[in-house]
């Protein structure tokens, strides 16, 4: 053996003790359990609360604004992306409250120019100045961006 590897090799032998030692008080307990993952998260997550619903839930009830919804330009959208969590008020026949996002802020979320955003992907206007002092759906239907109201 050449003697450099000699005087490395204690080197080596503290890393290894090292490593072995941080992994046993840095791993979770219950990891590798059953695969490559903290088993307890199971249990973790699956006490989360469901809040939403998706869109074939609001079908259930509101199937002539999904058809509209999906004729236009907003198909890709879920409801619940712009109403926010359903769960309850589908659960709940309609009677739980739910969004109506009505404020200019929200169109704005997804529309305002941002140089970060691809103009291709998604078109772009000038919040203060595409006809401010008025809410979007004044002008346009939500659902169906195109069918303008005036
Ligand atoms: C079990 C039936 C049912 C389901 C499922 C349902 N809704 Fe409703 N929804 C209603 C009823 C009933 C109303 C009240 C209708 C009215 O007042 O004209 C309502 C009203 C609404 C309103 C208007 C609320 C308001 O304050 O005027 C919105 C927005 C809405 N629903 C969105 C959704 C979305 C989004 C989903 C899916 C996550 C959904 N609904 C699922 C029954 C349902
Ligand atoms: C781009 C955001 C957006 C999406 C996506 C969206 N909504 Fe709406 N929705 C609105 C806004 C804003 C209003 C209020 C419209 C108004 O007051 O003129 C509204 C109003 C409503 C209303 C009450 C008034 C009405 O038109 O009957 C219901 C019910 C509703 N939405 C259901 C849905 C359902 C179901 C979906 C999915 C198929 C959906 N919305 C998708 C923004 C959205
Ligand atoms: C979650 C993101 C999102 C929100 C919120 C949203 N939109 Fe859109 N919108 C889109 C996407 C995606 C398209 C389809 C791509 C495109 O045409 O820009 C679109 C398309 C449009 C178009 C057609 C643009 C064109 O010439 O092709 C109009 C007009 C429009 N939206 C208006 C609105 C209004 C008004 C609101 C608020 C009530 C709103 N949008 C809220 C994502 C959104
Ligand atoms: C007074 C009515 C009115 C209001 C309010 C209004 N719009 Fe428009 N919007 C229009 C008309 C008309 C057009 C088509 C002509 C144009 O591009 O100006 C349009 C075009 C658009 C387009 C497509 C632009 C393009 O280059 O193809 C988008 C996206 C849009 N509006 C989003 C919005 C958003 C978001 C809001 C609220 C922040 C809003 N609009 C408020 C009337 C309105």
């Amino acid at each position: 053996m050449p003697p450099q590897l000699k005087r490395l090799l204690p080197a080596f032998i503290i890393f290894i003790l090292l490593f072995l030692i941080l992994k046993h008080f840095l791993t979770p307990e219950t990891f590798g359990e059953k695969g490559h993952y903290r088993y307890s998260s199971i249990a973790e997550v699956q006490q989360t609360q469901m809040k939403y619903a998706g869109k074939d839930k609001c079908n259930e009830c509101h199937d002539d604004i999904v058809e509209n919804l999906d004729m236009d330009v907003h198909a890709g959208l879920s409801c619940e992306t712009c109403h926010g969590p359903g769960l309850m008020h589908a659960e709940n026949d309609g009677e739980y409250e739910i969004i109506i996002p009505s404020e200019r802020e929200m169109c704005a979320l997804c529309h305002s120019m941002n140089v970060s955003r691809s103009t291709r992907e998604i078109v772009q206007v000038n919040i203060l100045e595409h006809n401010s002092g008025k809410k979007c759906i004044d002008c346009h239907n939500p659902h169906m961006p195109w069918e303008l109201k005036e």
